[in-house]
């Protein structure tokens, strides 16, 4: 039987984000019951962020309130602080995600404090979740290299991936946020990362700015992880990284996937049509 590999659905968060015109939570709604017939194990959803940073994602508890849930689907959402995760769980959410970042500029940017200082906000985050019994992801960003301080040492990574193992996230998935990574530069960081975490709890989250996202997965796998973020459509990008273009698309993620012999458990044709659908929501983006 051939070997499955898992994509996270990103598209309703991190490919919506950076839209510039405002998506209905109607339509917000209808891609993700789009999606929820494509058979994805976990769906991003949603964030509880400042709806003055980003106000595209100002209705996550309505979106979450008007989707049809699959079983089997855990729908999750992005929890910067305790306010945004007490709004997640009372919206519903199936698992949370805390966000850091490997550079220093990147978490100014996108939370307005060091990375030291994003940790300790993390930890009443990961408390409030664990005490409702909802497991907590983890994301590193800029795991490679960084709009404001170039490349990024894979220590540096493997730090804050240590870091938010001890908070208690189940996963960290690392973020090639400006899409510039290369196999080489992958294969460095995922070598130290693995001293603190072995691959079956790391996820990889490539974005495709330089179409080198597919490779990058690639030497992932022969790394041993078997988890990959992606957004139908190649929707995406992030409103406080500068050059950060979609994510990888998840339909050439799939398709790459059973090339090479790995099973995905997906829908070929309700992921077609829910990637057709995340292309017609694509408007002007920030980037
Ligand atoms: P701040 O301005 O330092 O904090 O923002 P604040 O506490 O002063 O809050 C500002 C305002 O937002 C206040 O409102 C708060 O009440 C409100 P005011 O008093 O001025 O009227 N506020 C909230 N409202 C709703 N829900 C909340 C919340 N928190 C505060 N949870 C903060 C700090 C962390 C809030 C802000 O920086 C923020 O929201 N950042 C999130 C940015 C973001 O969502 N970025 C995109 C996701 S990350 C990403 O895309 C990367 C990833 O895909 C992986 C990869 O590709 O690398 C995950
Ligand atoms: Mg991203």
């Amino acid at each position: 039987m051939a070997e499955r590999v898992e994509i996270v659905e990103m598209a309703p968060r991190d490919g919506l984000q950076n839209e510039v015109r405002f998506i209905a939570t109607s339509d917000k709604i209808a891609l993700v019951d789009a999606l929820s017939d494509v058979g994805f194990t976990r769906i991003e959803v949603a964030s509880f962020v400042s709806p003055k940073w980003v106000p595209q994602m100002a209705d996550g508890a309505a979106v979450l309130a008007g989707i049809t849930r699959r079983p089997g689907t855990r729908y999750a959402a992005l929890t910067p602080n305790l306010r945004g995760v007490e709004a997640a769980l009372a919206a519903g959410v199936d698992e949370v995600a805390i966000f850091a970042s490997a550079s220093e500029g990147f978490s100014r940017a996108n939370l307005n404090c060091s990375i030291a200082e994003s940790l300790e906000r993390f930890a009443p985050v990961v408390e409030a979740a664990q005490a409702a019994l909802v497991p907590v992801r983890g994301y590193v960003s800029m795991v490679t290299d960084c709009p404001f301080e170039g490349a990024i040492a894979p220590d540096r990574v493997a730090q804050v991936v240590a870091a938010l193992r001890d908070l208690g996230c189940y996963e960290v998935s690392l973020g090639d946020t400006i899409g510039q990574g290369r196999p080489e530069t992958v294969t460095a960081m995922l070598n130290a990362v693995l001293n603190q975490m072995p691959s079956e709890r790391l996820a990889g989250h490539f974005h495709d700015t330089a179409g080198r996202a597919l490779d990058n997965i690639e030497a992932s796998l022969a790394l041993g992880l078997r988890v990959f973020d992606a957004a139908a459509g190649g929707l995406g990008g992030c409103p406080y990284a500068p050059g950060a273009a979609g994510n990888v698309a998840t339909e050439k993620v799939a398709a790459r996937l059973m090339a090479l012999g790995y099973e995905t458990g997906l829908d070929p044709a309700a992921l077609a049509r829910a990637a057709a659908l995340a292309r017609a929501m694509k408007g002007g983006s920030h980037v």
